[in-house]
C-alpha cells in the first residue's frame, strides 16, 4: 500500500486523476470501475479536462458501475447513475456500449448482479477501481459484515449508509438496499485507488488502513490488494 498526501481537494483531485489516466494510457482496453458519491467528484472533472487537453482518451477504456440503490435509477437525482452519467460518461463522451452501468429498477436483482459479474468476467477482470469510503467503512455498498465471498450482491444497508445516504437525495429518506459489486472482484483488480478527504473521514481511515483487516470494516479489506494506492488530504493525515 502507498500512501499520498496532498493539501488540499484540488490536488487530491489532480493527483487521483493523474495516476487514472497514466492506467487508461498503459491499458488501453482495460476495465474501469469507478464509485460515485462525493469523493471523486472533482477528480471526474479533472478527467475530463485532461481529455480534452489530449492528455488521455476515456473512451478506450470500458467501465462498470460500483454500484447503485436498489429501486430507483438515472430520473432520480441522487442515483449512482446520474451522478456518473451527468458528470462523467456524458461529458467525457464515453459511449453507451462502453459502459454497463447497474439497473437500479432491475425486476430481477439476482439476474441484474449474475449479469454484471459476467460483464467483469468477459472483461478479464477490473483493471482499475477508484473508490471512496463510507463512515461506517463500506465500500461500494459492501457493508460492515456483509459476505466477503460474494461476487455481485444486492444488500441491505447499514443504519450508518441510510443516515448519510440522505445528502445525496436532498435531506430525503434514502432506499435501503443497494446493489454492489462484492469484495472478491474488487479485491481481484489490478490497482484499487481509495480516496478520502476531511477530517470527519479520518477516524474510518485510521481503521482502514492501520488496523488488521476486518469484515466489520471492509475497507481494512483492501489492504490485501499489494496495489492499493490511497490519497488523502491534509485534513484525513493530521486527524489519522
Ligand atoms: C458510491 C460508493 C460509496 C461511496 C462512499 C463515500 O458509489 O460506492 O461507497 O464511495 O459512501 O461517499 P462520499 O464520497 O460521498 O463520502
Amino acid at each position: 500500500m502507498k500512501i499520498q498526501v496532498e493539501e488540499n481537494a484540488e490536488r487530491l483531485a489532480e493527483a487521483a486523476a493523474n495516476r487514472i489516466a497514466r492506467y487508461i494510457r498503459r491499458h488501453p482496453n482495460a476495465l474501469m470501475c469507478f464509485a460515485a458519491g462525493e469523493t471523486p467528484l472533482l477528480m471526474l472533472d479533472k478527467l475530463v479536462e485532461m481529455q480534452a487537453r489530449g492528455e488521455v482518451d476515456l473512451a478506450s477504456v470500458w467501465y462498470v458501475g460500483l454500484d447503485e440503490w436498489q429501486g430507483i435509477g438515472y430520473e432520480t437525482k441522487g442515483s449512482c447513475c446520474q451522478v456518473m452519467r451527468d458528470r462523467f460518461y456524458t461529458p467525457a463522451g464515453i459511449p453507451q456500449e462502453r459502459m454497463r452501468i447497474w439497473d437500479g429498477k432491475a425486476q430481477d436483482p439476482a439476474r441484474e448482479c449474475a449479469e454484471i459479474d459476467q460483464f467483469i468476467k468477459r472483461s478479464g477482470g477490473i483493471g482499475l477501481a477508484l473508490l471512496g469510503v463510507g463512515m461506517n467503512g463500506h465500500i461500494g455498498f459492501n457493508e460492515p459484515g456483509a459476505p466477503l465471498d460474494q461476487a455481485c450482491m444486492v444488500v441491505e444497508l447499514d443504519e450508518v449508509t441510510a443516515r448519510v445516504g440522505r445528502k445525496y437525495f436532498s435531506g430525503k429518506t434514502c432506499p435501503m438496499y443497494g446493489m454492489t459489486i462484492g469484495m472478491p472482484s474488487l479485491l481481484a483488480s489490478d490497482q484499487l485507488v481509495l480516496m478520502a478527504q476531511g477530517a470527519h473521514k479520518a477516524p474510518i481511515m485510521r481503521k482502514a488502513l492501520m488496523e488488521e483487516a476486518s469484515p466489520r470494516i471492509p475497507a481494512s479489506q483492501l489492504q490485501k490488494n499489494p496495489n492499493l494506492k490511497v490519497f488523502i488530504d491534509q485534513d484525513v493525515w493530521r486527524n489519522l
